[in-house]
């Protein structure tokens, strides 16, 4: 696949679909790259994941590890002129990468919307934020400025804004942060997308607002039959939501697969870092909050080999110097459509004999003997919890 610093001259929305059974979205060796003053940002490399529709994908991994940069490269939000991006990337069979800005506005808040992680990137302060929900959806959709008008306050009705109404007519400082948060997700569901991308959508929030925006969202794909991507810190909102997961770490998959393999028997050190360091993995009230120690690596420099090897607990466990001088492929993990990126030959059994104890000791019993999360009560898994189901997602090997 070559590399385009530019609009390629073709125009890729004629380019028939590969496959016309492929799932909706299609992510496929995405690499970006933002030349700067200091040098090559090297923001996301060799991505490649699908997504079906009706299904949703947790993307987790530290700040920096490019999960909005690939995302935004979902939405064509990229400035062509100051981005070289290669690989693939087709949403209902349709190319974006290299697609007009004309083209890529069609699609962009109709089939593919996103919430974006900061609400003021979407949000004109200069309109109401009732205009511009009624415009979102007038953008595409056949209606009168009455019935425009009618659809934004029925959308901030939905996502809880109290007396819609009235506030239609208000501007973006008018709404508080989780005001305009909620705009902003309203705005990004008007036209009911068959993709929806959610950049941390619930951060802002209280913890009630929170649970009624991911039933709002869970609510627009039982409807409307739309594959979410979910972009979060909380592993507790991944659980809940996602049916599969993608780890990110230094602009690379590093794991990925169902979300109660990758929650329950993750394979790479890094997952099992963000799994330590989050509070309420476990019921155990003993269980240790664990930091991943060092930061995260140079996007203008990144390390040799493993990205996580200078950070890595376990890299002595590797023969040689192999974590340091070669970077692992991704590979297929010890379960069904499980991957991960590490060279590590047996992950189960240092997972459950030295890391699993440091998180929850209650837990290494139940996971050693293979138990169901919901046995576990993590936290994570409640026995009803739909996210255990695992999910379709099909994560390639690579
Ligand atoms: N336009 C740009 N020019 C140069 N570097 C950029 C640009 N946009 C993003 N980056 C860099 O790309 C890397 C990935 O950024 P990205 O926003 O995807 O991180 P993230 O995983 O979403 O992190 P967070 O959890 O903090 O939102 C970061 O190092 C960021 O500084
Ligand atoms: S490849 Fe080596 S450094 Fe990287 S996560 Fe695995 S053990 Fe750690
Ligand atoms: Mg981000």
């Amino acid at each position: 696949m070559t590399e385009t610093s530019h609009r390629p001259s073709g125009d890729p929305a004629a380019v028939p679909s590969p496959s016309a059974n492929e799932p909706y979205l299609v992510v496929d060796e995405l690499t970006v790259r933002f030349p700067t003053a200091d040098g090559l940002v090297q923001a996301v490399t060799d991505l490649s994941y699908t997504l079906e529709q009706g299904k949703t994908l947790g993307i987790v991994g530290e700040s920096g590890s490019g999960k909005s940069v690939s995302s935004m490269a979902i939405m064509g939000l990229h400035d062509y002129k100051r981005t070289r991006m290669s690989g693939s990337i087709r949403v209902g069979g349709q190319e974006v990468v290299g697609l007009s800005s004309e083209k890529m506005r069609t699609i962009r808040g109709g089939d593919v919307a996103m919430i974006f992680q900061d609400p003021l990137t979407s949000l004109h302060p200069f309109y109401s934020v009732g205009s511009q929900i009624a415009e979102a959806y007038t953008a595409h959709n056949k209606a009168s400025k009455s019935q425009a008008r009618a659809k934004a306050i029925e959308m901030l009705d939905r996502v809880g804004i109290p007396q819609p109404k009235s506030r239609v007519d208000d501007y973006p400082h008018q709404f508080s942060g989780g005001m305009r948060q909620r705009a902003m997700i309203a705005m990004a569901l008007v036209n009911d997308p068959k993709l929806l991308i959610a950049d941390e959508p619930t951060t802002a929030l209280d913890v009630t607002v929170q649970a009624q925006i991911l039933d709002l969202l869970q609510e627009l794909q039982r409807d409307f039959n739309s594959a979410i991507i979910i972009i979060t810190h909380d592993l507790g909102v991944v659980a809940e939501m996602a049916d599969d997961v993608l780890v990110m770490y230094g602009g690379r998959a590093v794991e990925k697969g169902p979300t109660r393999e990758i929650l329950t028997h993750p394979e790479m050190p890094y997952t099992w870092g963000l799994l330590s360091s989050v509070p309420d993995v476990s019921a155990d009230t003993d269980a240790r909050l664990i930091p991943i120690p060092g930061n995260p690596p140079s996007l203008l420099d990144p390390p040799t080999g493993c990205p996580f090897h200078p950070r890595c607990a376990h890299r002595s466990k590797v023969p040689g110097d192999l974590c340091r001088t070669e970077l692992p492929e991704l590979v297929t993990g010890n379960r069904p459509g499980h991957t991960k990126r590490c060279h590590l030959a047996n992950p189960d059994s240092i997972y459950e004999a030295e890391v699993l104890p440091e998180i929850a000791p209650d837990l290494v019993e139940v996971v050693a003997e293979d138990a169901t999360p919901a046995e576990t009560g993590t936290g994570l898994f409640g026995p009803d919890d739909e996210a255990a189901d695992g999910g379709s997602v099909a994560p390639e090997n690579r």
